[in-house]
């Protein structure tokens, strides 16, 4: 049987932490096998807000080697940039064409950045539009994204049927896979964990930065002996991503019948996520000390992911009457 096309956009921008990890990051790694997949840096996407060559250039390489370290296997996967692949910018053109300004303006980013009063760029105003020449152009069965994103998937699927309304059936139309168990990973201060927060605890850390930001963590000033209840601890929330059941359910006791301090505990989860997190780390220092391997990588899935794009794109010129 052949295996369904699964593709993901992962942007680069900036260093990973544990929160990014269990929602987006793991679940390429845990999918690989049952889908043909194909993750790529959206670095087009990217430019809507990143304008320094060397940020650009940083991040992407950056992104690629965390998504190695955490098991990204390439020979298993796809992974390419998408500017190796310049038909979406075309395919994008023609869907412009397509799609009439009013339906743009309906989506969610654009609205949200519209009402910050931004300068938007018109790259902004047309990132669904990139992003579903994206999804298309590869026939993409399924495409895994977090909530926010569902929408932009909704407007690739209608711009398909458009598409294969007006110039007969060109396009598979491609369905969001919403990631399930997907956990919301708490800061360290208790809201969700994220970067303009302050609260995040980076994925790649070193033992010492790992142990400043667990002992920072916010908890009330219950004495050791006093019962706590753990859904109301920030620790507690952070043990149930880095325990064992069997572990998690001794803490969760001795929360409850007293007799474990937040040292304790969080001398616990110091050494829980460094176990976690150090073989990845060293991992990902053993790939950077390789970055032309880490070009090639991409060098060649951009070149299976140009070649499959070019194929669709010569059915769509023809169909649009190019040719
Ligand atoms: N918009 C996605 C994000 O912000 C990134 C992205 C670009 C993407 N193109 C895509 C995701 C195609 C899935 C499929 O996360």
């Amino acid at each position: 049987m052949t295996k369904k096309i699964l593709l993901s956009g992962i942007k680069p921008t900036g260093r990973p932490h544990i929160g990014n990890y269990f929602g987006m990051m793991k679940q390429m790694v845990d999918l690989q096998d049952e889908y043909q997949s194909f993750p790529f840096i959206p670095n087009y996407h990217a430019l809507t807000s990143v304008h320094s060559a060397k940020e650009m250039q940083e991040n992407t390489i950056n992104v690629v080697m965390d998504l190695l370290a955490i098991g990204l296997d390439p020979e298993k996967v796809n992974l390419f940039k998408q500017s190796d692949v310049p038909q979406v910018t075309e395919l994008a053109w023609i869907f412009n064409c397509i799609t009439t300004m009013p339906y743009l303006m309906r989506a969610h980013a654009f609205k949200d950045s519209e009402a910050k009063n931004k300068e938007i760029n018109a790259g902004v105003f047309e990132y669904p539009i990139l992003m579903a020449a994206d999804i298309l152009i590869q026939d993409t069965d399924v495409v895994p994204v977090g909530k926010d994103q569902m929408q932009h998937v909704e407007m690739a699927r209608d711009i398909a049927e458009k598409f294969n309304r007006i110039f007969g059936e060109t396009f598979k139309l491609p369905k969001h896979k919403i990631l399930e168990n997907v956990e919301t990973v708490p800061g360290t201060d208790g809201q969700k964990m994220s970067k303009s927060y302050g609260n995040t605890i980076e994925l790649f850390a070193e033992d010492e930065e790992i142990q400043k930001a667990v002992m920072g963590i916010l908890t009330d000033s219950k004495g050791v002996e006093e019962s706590k209840d753990p859904e109301e601890c920030n620790v507690f929330a952070m043990h149930k991503l880095f325990s064992s059941e069997d572990e998690l359910g001794e803490i969760r006791k001795k929360y409850v019948e007293g007799g474990m301090g937040y040292k304790e505990s969080k001398d616990i989860l110091v050494k829980n996520i460094q176990d976690f997190i150090g073989p990845m780390r060293e991992k990902r220092k053993e790939i950077a000390k390789n970055p032309e391997r880490v070009l090639e990588i991409l060098k060649k899935g951009g070149e299976v992911a140009r070649q499959r794009a070019e194929e669709k794109m010569i059915d769509v010129r023809k169909k649009i009457g190019l040719v």
